[in-house]
């Protein structure tokens, strides 16, 4: 765990000085004496900068020189043809000295009249008025030179995505997210070919995924959680052929998932929590051998958990599949999945016994298997007990107990709630009254993170388990993390 702290506040330290360095860069401090900017491209800088930030902004007065010896914290500039245009803009509280948006901020129609503008965005800016994105027009102005466009928790934008979105074909990055947009997703930006990342994640979109986004072949990173929704997931996505992550939790999709899913190859992170999914797991789920994180619960998909060749996906390390309606027995291939750290299995139909050999997985530090219909008796070593403590949940088995003898001197090596074998009469033994009312731990395990993938896993220590394969996960995770950082 500290290892893992210490790796992520190295990447910290990592990304904010390669910030700086481009800040400055575009600042170019000294260099303006001999380079001027763009008379209209100053203009319009300013006159957009006070849309955002209000008029009584003067940038002439406090910022004579933005591409130079004034610079504009959020602005940065490049030279063209010997002249500095804008290339990024960013609004919003991001930095102590950042701009930031009055009560009543307006999109200046000159925010589109920079001619070299590759990154624009908008971070908690639109936050008590009601504001929709300019019409589609004003965007057909940047499409020749924008790469990366960003709206971040402006809960005061709503309406639709203008449908010129799906004609800034220099996009790569496109990121959508926590504001109040609604409507459907344009159709047309699945014509986005060079996306590597889109996400649409926390608005109230409504509608269908347009089959449309087959055609995003480069695209890495697809994130459309907490929306709502509706339809099946289009048979074009097997297409996205270099997908990294697909988040699609938080939505009303239905149907069956089809079997194009296995296409995926190099996924490692396939998140579809809490939709309306049916018709059973898939096999094909197995091809897709790069899978990390595999995350279905609660959708009533049904159907046997066997059907699956769970032994392949060998890189799992946090699988949660509770809340499905799922019948059969726990697979004993769940034992061979060396990097597991989460196993959520509860509130399904699963019969049989608990395997004992899952006490072997060397990463394993959440077990939940509550709320099914195991039977017998649980054979884990009182060793196990310790090191899971509450993330070992199999309460609300009634036929299941565990056997007395393993009881420790203190009653604290004991599965929480389970019943001592032989103990037939007692329905549920409750030893601690903090727990009996709640819902218990397992009820949510996998979930608490809301739209953080990572903070599931990161909630549990690694006590007990710090062999090889648990801290190689550690590499994969900061590996997934500079991913992230070249697409910011
Ligand atoms: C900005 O300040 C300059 C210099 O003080 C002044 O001439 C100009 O009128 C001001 N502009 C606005 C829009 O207030
Ligand atoms: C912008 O807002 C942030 C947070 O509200 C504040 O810390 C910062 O000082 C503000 N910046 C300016 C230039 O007023
Ligand atoms: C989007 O939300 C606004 C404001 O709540 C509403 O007026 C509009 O009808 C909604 N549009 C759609 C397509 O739902
Ligand atoms: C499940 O998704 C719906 C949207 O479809 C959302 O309103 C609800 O809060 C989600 N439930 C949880 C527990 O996240
Ligand atoms: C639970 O398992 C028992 C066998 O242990 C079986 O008889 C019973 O039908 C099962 N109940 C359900 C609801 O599947
Ligand atoms: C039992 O409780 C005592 C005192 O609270 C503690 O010192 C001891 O470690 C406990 N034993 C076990 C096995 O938990």
């Amino acid at each position: 765990m500290g290892r893992c702290v210490l790796l992520i506040f190295t990447f910290m330290v990592l990304s904010v000085g390669l910030e700086r360095g481009r800040t400055s860069d575009g600042g170019g401090a000294g260099t303006s004496g001999e380079a001027p900017m763009d008379k209209a491209e100053k203009e319009a800088l300013y006159s957009a900068i006070r849309g955002f930030v209000g008029d009584w902004w003067n940038g002439s007065y406090l910022y004579p020189d933005p591409c130079g010896f004034t610079p504009i914290q959020g602005v940065s500039c490049d030279l063209f043809g010997g002249q500095w245009y804008v290339t990024s803009l960013n609004i919003g509280p991001v930095h102590e000295n950042s701009l930031n948006c009055s009560a009543k901020p307006l999109f200046s129609s000159q925010l589109f009249d920079f001619k070299h503008l590759k990154s624009l965005s908008f971070f908690n800016c639109f936050v008590y008025d009601r504001q929709t994105l300019p019409p589609d027009s004003y965007w057909d102005g940047l499409s020749g030179s924008l790469e990366s466009l960003e709206i971040r928790t402006n809960p005061g934008l709503t309406g639709g995505i203008p449908s010129s979105f799906g004609r800034l074909l220099g996009l790569w990055s496109l990121v959508i997210i926590e504001n109040g947009l609604n409507g459907t997703v344009p159709t047309n930006l699945g014509d986005l070919a060079g996306l590597k990342r889109l996400v649409l994640a926390g608005n109230r979109f409504t509608g269908p995924i347009p089959n449309s986004f087959g055609g995003l072949t480069k695209l890495l990173i697809l994130d459309m959680s907490s929306n709502s929704l509706s339809g099946p997931l289009p048979p074009s996505i097997g297409s996205m052929a270099s997908l990294l992550k697909l988040d699609l939790s938080n939505n009303m999709l239905h149907g069956d998932l089809p079997s194009d899913l296995g296409n995926l190859r190099s996924l490692t992170l396939l998140d579809l929590r809490n939709n309306s999914f049916s018709g059973g797991l898939i096999p094909s789920l197995h091809m897709m051998k790069s899978l990390e994180e595999l995350a279905l619960s609660r959708n009533p998909i049904g159907g046997d958990i066997g059907v699956l060749d769970w032994q392949k996906l060998k890189g799992l390390a946090v699988l949660d599949l509770s809340g499905m309606g799922l019948t059969g027995e726990i697979p004993e291939a769940f034992s061979q999945l060396e990097k597991i750290r989460f196993l959520g299995l509860s509130d399904n139909i699963l019969s049989g016994a608990l395997p004992p050999k899952l006490e072997t997985l060397p990463c394993l530090s959440a077990l939940y298997v509550n709320g099914n219909n195991l039977s017998g008796e649980i054979k884990f070593s009182s060793g196990f007990y310790d090191r899971m403590g509450w993330r070992f949940g199999a309460w609300d088995n009634p036929n299941l107990c565990y056997p007395a003898a393993d009881l420790g001197p203190n009653g604290s090596r004991m599965p929480h709630r389970v019943r001592p074998c032989g103990h037939e009469e007692e329905k549920e033994v409750v030893k601690d009254p903090s727990i009996s009312g709640g819902k218990g731990l397992g009820a949510d395990g996998g979930d608490s993170g809301g739209n953080s993938h990572f903070l599931p896993i990161l909630g549990f220590s690694s006590n007990g388990a710090d062999g090889f394969q648990c801290s190689n996960f550690w590499v994969h995770v900061l590996l997934l993390a500079v991913v992230s950082s070249f697409l910011e």
